[in-house]
Parts: C-alpha cells; sequence; structure tokens
C-alpha cells in the first residue's frame, strides 16, 4: 500500500511536524531532526508582541543549526507588530514564518487573533503584506476551514484568495473547523469532525496554490495518501506522542536511501546536544521529557520510560543519563 502511494509524490515540503505548544520547543525539533532530515520543523506559537523585549529574544526565538528547514509560528493581528516580529525571525535565520490563524484558545482569541481572525480576512491580508513587505522569507498561514457559523466553501475561498494577493505562499489547512463559543481548545481539536474531502475540494478550485493537510493525519500511510492530492501533509500530535514513526519519512516521502533509526542511537546522537545544553546552565529534563516517547509496546518500556523520568529530572541530572538510557536500549535491540 506504502509502496503505491509513495510513487505519485513530487513537490516542496511535503511533510512537516505542526507548531504546538509546550510540546515543539527546541529540543523536541532537534529529537525529531534525528528521525527526518528533510521535514520542515515547526516552532510553538510566538507571540508577536513579545519580540519587543529583547532580553527575552534567544528564550524565545534561539535555535540550533541542525533544526533547518524551521518554520517560526507567530501568533498576532496588529500587522506592524506582526511585521516587526517576522523581520526579527528572518534575522535570526529562519527559514519561513507562519501566522496561526487556528488557534481557538481563549486567551488567543479575546486577544483577537488566532482562529478569530478567521472572520476577519481583510485583517489577515493586511497583516500578511506587511509580514511579507518586511522579510525576504515565505510567508505562510495555519489555519482552520472556518469558524462558528463563519463556515462555508464560499468564505473559505474568499479568506485564501485575500490571504494570498497578499502575499501568503502555503496554506496549512487544518481540516475542521473550531466552535470559539463553547468547545476548549482541546475539544476543537477533536470534536468538530475532520473534513478532508472540503480540503481537496479548495486545491481543485485553487490549484495553483500550495495547499497542506493538517489533523488527524496518524501514519505514514495517512500522509502518503493526503499527498495524492495535496502539496503537503503536516502532522501534530501523532509526531509528538508517537516520534519513531516517521522514519521512514524521508525514504518513502522524500525518496532518500533507506536508514534504519533505532531509538538507541537517535538518544545517543544527543548526547553532545545535551552537553552543550548543560554548559548553558539548561536542565537534562528539558531534553529527556521527549525522550520517553521514543520507547513504547515493547516488553520493559514502561520501566524505561520511569527510570529515564526518574534520572533526568533529578537537578544533578547530567548526560550520563542518557548514556545509560541509550546502552539499555541497545541491549535490547532498540
Ligand atoms: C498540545 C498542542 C499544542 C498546540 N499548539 C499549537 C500552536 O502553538 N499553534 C498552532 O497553530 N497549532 C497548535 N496546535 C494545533 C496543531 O498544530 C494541529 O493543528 C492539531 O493538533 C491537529 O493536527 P493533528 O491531528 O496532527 O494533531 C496544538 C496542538 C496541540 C495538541
Amino acid at each position: 500500500m506504502i509502496a503505491k502511494y509513495s510513487n505519485q509524490i513530487n513537490k516542496h515540503y511535503l511533510f512537516s511536524v505542526a507548531p504546538m505548544m509546550d510540546c515543539t520547543d527546541r529540543h523536541f525539533r532537534v529529537l525529531m531532526r534525528q528521525i527526518s532530515k528533510k521535514a520542515l520543523l515547526y516552532t510553538e506559537m510566538v507571540v508577536a508582541q513579545a519580540l519587543q523585549h529583547s532580553n527575552r529574544l534567544d528564550r524565545l526565538l534561539g535555535f540550533d543549526e541542525i533544526e533547518h528547514p524551521i518554520a517560526l509560528q507567530l501568533g498576532g493581528d496588529d500587522p506592524k507588530l506582526l511585521a516587526e516580529a517576522a523581520r526579527i525571525g528572518e534575522d535570526w535565520g529562519y527559514d519561513e514564518i507562519n501566522l496561526n490563524i487556528g488557534c481557538p484558545s481563549p486567551r488567543v482569541v479575546s486577544g483577537n487573533f488566532g482562529a478569530s481572525l478567521m472572520g476577519n480576512p481583510e485583517q489577515v491580508a493586511q497583516c500578511i503584506e506587511a509580514m511579507t513587505d518586511a522579510t525576504n522569507i515565505p510567508i505562510t498561514v495555519k489555519h482552520r476551514l472556518g469558524i462558528d457559523n463563519l463556515d462555508s466553501d464560499e468564505l473559505l475561498i474568499n479568506f485564501i484568495d485575500l490571504v494570498h494577493q497578499a502575499g501568503a505562499k502555503r496554506f496549512a489547512v487544518h481540516a475542521r473547523k473550531a466552535w470559539l463559543n463553547g468547545l476548549n481548545p482541546k475539544e476543537n481539536r477533536n470534536i468538530p469532525p475532520l473534513e478532508y474531502e472540503r480540503v481537496e475540494k479548495l486545491k481543485e478550485i485553487r490549484p495553483n496554490l500550495i495547499i497542506e493537510l493538517n489533523g488527524g493525519i496518524r501514519n505514514l500511510e495517512d500522509c502518503l495518501k493526503a499527498l495524492i492530492k495535496l502539496d503537503g501533509a503536516m502532522v501534530g500530535r501523532a509526531a509528538y506522542e508517537h516520534p519513531l514513526r516517521w522514519s521512514k519519512v524521508d525514504e518513502l516521502v522524500y525518496n532518500q536511501a533507506p536508514k534504519v533509526i533505532k531509538a538507541s542511537s537517535i538518544i545517543n546522537q544527543l548526547i553532545p546536544y545535551a552537553e552543550k545544553h548543560q554548559i548553558k546552565n539548561g536542565r537534562l529534563w528539558d531534553i529527556g521529557r521527549h525522550l520517553l516517547n521514543l520507547v513504547q509496546e515493547v516488553p520493559g518500556a514502561r520501566g524505561w520510560r520511569r527510570d529515564l523520568s526518574l534520572k533526568a529530572q533529578s537537578s544533578s541530572a547530567d548526560p550520563k543519563v542518557l548514556e545509560e538510557a541509550a546502552q539499555q536500549l541497545k541491549k535490547a535491540g532498540l
């Protein structure tokens, strides 16, 4: 089945790891980069306003060279602030700036950005135009199919057309609407049904636009299926919860030479990175917490995770903890 789909693919950033607050920080991205050299990796959303405080820039924007290609996701609704934030992102070396028009969190919506901006395409267009004018890297958007009762294909196409004319280079579409009144963010990621056919229709109507599918992609086969009709597949939860599930992305999506990627070798590769982090007074747990999902559904997985959690959370933990964790896995052939 997988071979059947993989022959039909041939474009751009075919696979990306979605922006996720508290998940896709720099350490998780470095982990994902051990699994795919090609995937586009997104940051967590950074509120444009936060970048006005220059003493916080390293914490908000710092990343490791190995993370390229990497997109900085911004949140905001003020064209001037977003343009300035995009310019700062470009200076820091990001490959692309993405504007979040899909987040239904009440905190974000009360600031009148995130998903609520879908109801105001003219303002999104102004933001995109200002960001495009301020930078030389692609400006892209991530959005929903609609919000509340503003949910028709007509409105969606109007949104996309305006935002495209303003300069947006790619549309990552979370293939469900969001209910801003009534559902919390978690419910909004699960309860409104996925409507892939509406995203496919969008691509049929606007074949020249680059349209990436997001929402509910659980494995490589789902991803390859999405790529038959659409330009990219963006994976969120299934990448965080099962990072090794994507170990054949480069081979099957990007036609790279096959490679065996094991949990033990990933952890070993992260040791020099963990040493650098420690020198900067970083805690081992910042990295270790993301490694727990590398080992699942095999005998001893639970004990291994418990052991790593305990040791990596200790305030005196150093990268030797990772060395031991990798050794245990290697012994088990993992
Ligand atoms: C914990 C968590 C945090 C998220 N944070 C963001 C965010 O910062 N920006 C954003 O555009 N989407 C965010 N999302 C939404 C995801 O990017 C994605 O659109 C959504 O999870 C659907 O994709 P999936 O089914 O592959 O997970 C978040 C999702 C989760 C689970």
